[in-house]
């Protein structure tokens, strides 16, 4: 296999930067922070591979600045709105994610946000740590309980059911929606019913979010879809901001038509809508689905073998379609 040059964008954990360095010439930009456009742009010219995560675009001004030489961008993330992939696409440069290795860690967080918000957990370690006298006490920051309740899982794909699993466990019942039929085995194994996204969110007590973010998705749940919640509902969102429209949900926690929200994506990230930051019936948390050290390092590792794959002419291992 000859050598070819893949440019790292940003840090990444374990020893994916090291297993391509043993077999390519790398440039690895070592820092979390985000560079500028211009520095992006003269790092990444005459590159064969990229490796990117979240905080990078992927448009067709970086890819141009690459040039013609570019093979694969290997997005560190399962989701890949941040890559133009019809630009990648005209270019015959091949797009892969990291689906899998992060579905556990980011259902577990999606689970943990459905009993942060119906247990009041942040408001009650806010609590504690104001350092004001409490105690037990038979009416202190009453939940409600999970079990015997509803969730709707909007995008049943494999984080959504990963989810819906957790909630099983929890005694709760499950409501799948989403534009491509689940899997059937899921769903019987889950005893779960599918229905019409409408459905979903009338009869629902936790409507967790999991689609990918397109053009089609993009404030699926706006003033109309919260409207159709029950007042009791909560609604948690765990895939990407901008399926949800933020000032809309503003407006419904406002106004008391649902009950409470889990968040850890943001329509413009990092920014939070204002409305958000103080209330008690929210818990907000900074995009940290996957940030496990195990998970973290798996990405960057299914990244390199997609990278590694392409670049010694075998297919990529997870190919965006
Ligand atoms: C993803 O992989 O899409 C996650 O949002 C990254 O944490």
């Amino acid at each position: 296999m000859s050598t070819s040059r893949v440019v790292v964008l940003s840090r990444l954990p374990g020893t994916a930067v090291e297993r391509l360095d043993a077999v390519h010439d790398v440039t690895y930009r070592d820092e979390d922070t985000r560079p500028s456009r211009d520095d992006v742009h003269s790092l990444v010219a005459g590159a064969d591979a990229l490796v990117v995560t979240l905080g990078e675009r992927v448009d067709a001004e970086l890819l141009d600045a690459a040039g013609p030489g570019l093979r694969v961008v290997a997005n560190v993330a399962v989701g890949y709105d941040n890559v133009d992939v019809d630009a990648c696409r005209e270019r015959g440069v091949v797009v892969t994610n990291t689906p899998g290795v992060l579905t556990d860690a980011t259902a577990d967080l999606a689970f943990a946000l459905v009993l942060m918000v119906t247990r009041r957990l942040g408001e009650a370690e806010r609590l504690v740590r104001t350092g004001r006298p409490w105690g037990w006490g038979m009416f202190q920051l009453l939940g409600v309980s999970v079990q015997g309740r509803t969730i709707g899982i909007l995008g049943p794909g494999a984080i959504g059911l990963a989810t819906a699993r957790r909630a099983r466990a929890f005694g709760m019942e499950v409501l799948l929606s989403g534009r491509s039929e689940p899997d059937p085995t899921a769903v019987a194994e889950l005893g779960a019913e599918v229905v019409g996204t409408d459905a979903l969110l009338e009869r629902s007590d936790v409507v967790s979010v999991h689609t990918p973010l397109t053009p089609a998705t993009r404030h699926l749940v706006d003033a109309t879809a919260l409207a159709r919640m029950r007042d009791t509902a909560v609604l948690v969102n765990t895939a990407r901001g901008p399926v949800v429209d933020e000032a809309a949900l503003v407006a419904a926690l406002e106004a008391g038509r649902i009950a409470g929200a889990g968040l850890d994506v943001y329509e413009d990230e990092p920014h939070v809508h204002p409305g958000l930051l103080g209330r008690d019936d929210v818990v907000l948390l900074p995009h940290i689905g996957s940030a496990t050290v195990e998970t973290r390092a798996a990405m960057a590792d299914l990244a390199a073998d997609n990278v590694l794959a392409v670049l010694g002419g075998e297919d990529p291992l997870t190919p965006v379609r």
